[in-house]
């Protein structure tokens, strides 16, 4: 499925403008239900979007009483470990703002990762009903994965399940990531892509060089954009 593509100057404006897109759909979204549900990204590109959240004036314009801060997926890894999204999460911007500790659900990776897989669904089970998630935050790798959705890896085609624990053979490491129906029934998915390091993963797709790649799997149902730089955006 097509996304909309934003494209923005510099890696700088690129978290600016993700910024107000996260401060909007939460303000529309605790406006309109309450509550925000939001799945972050791991990797590091997200890293400076969390810290921008977590300054003025973005952490004063969300009622962080009201946000629900799930991981779109997490490495197997003790939340301590520097490869945890969780850690990378918590020192970018939720040690920093004024969240309940109860609205910040971490994949519970000190347990074997199927648990991890079994235990998070019934979380967001628990917490958001049948409600969806009002925004999914997704990093692009270079090979085409979302989350960690990993190509050639059968979390690709689990379809029962809001996650899926997988091992990833290149990284020799196990993972934990929610799964294609709990991202595409989503209000709105961002895949927020930066630096020139992408733009070859970008134009292959864009130019449809490729095909079948874990984010051209993607079906959001709600409102799906591409946030990128140019350097990402490029050719
Ligand atoms: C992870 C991520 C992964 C990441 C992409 C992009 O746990 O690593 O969820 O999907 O978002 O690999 O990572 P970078 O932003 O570091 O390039």
């Amino acid at each position: 499925m097509k996304a909309e593509q934003v494209v923005l100057p510099d890696a700088s404006s690129l978290i600016t403008a993700a910024a107000e897109q996260f401060i909007s759909v939460a303000r529309t979204a605790i406006a309109k239900r309450g509550v925000f549900y939001v799945a972050l990204a791991g990797g590091s590109t997200p890293k400076g979007l969390y810290q921008m959240l977590a300054t003025s004036p973005y952490t004063t314009q969300v009622d962080w009483a009201r946000v629900h801060l799930f991981f779109g997926d997490e490495r197997c890894v003790l939340p301590t470990h520097d490869d945890s999204n969780f850690k990378m999460a918590s020192e970018a911007m939720i040690d920093a703002i004024s969240i309940p500790e109860d609205n910040v659900h971490r994949m519970p990776t000190e347990l074997p990762p199927e648990q991890v897989a079994t235990v998070y669904a019934a979380t967001m089970a628990e917490v958001m009903g049948d409600q969806p998630l009002d925004l999914v935050l997704l990093g692009l790798g270079p090979d085409g994965h979302i989350a960690s959705l990993f190509p050639g890896t059968p979390a690709l085609d689990v379809s029962n399940t809001k996650t899926a624990a997988l091992y990833v053979e290149k990284f020799d490491s196990w993972r934990v990531t929610m799964t294609y129906p709990v991202i595409n029934a989503a209000r709105q998915v961002i895949v927020f892509i930066a630096g020139e390091a992408k733009a070859e993963i970008v134009n292959d797709i864009s130019t449809e060089v490729v095909s079948g790649l874990p984010v051209q799997r993607l079906a959001p149902t709600g409102d799906y954009y591409w946030y990128m730089d140019k350097a990402a955006a490029g050719k």
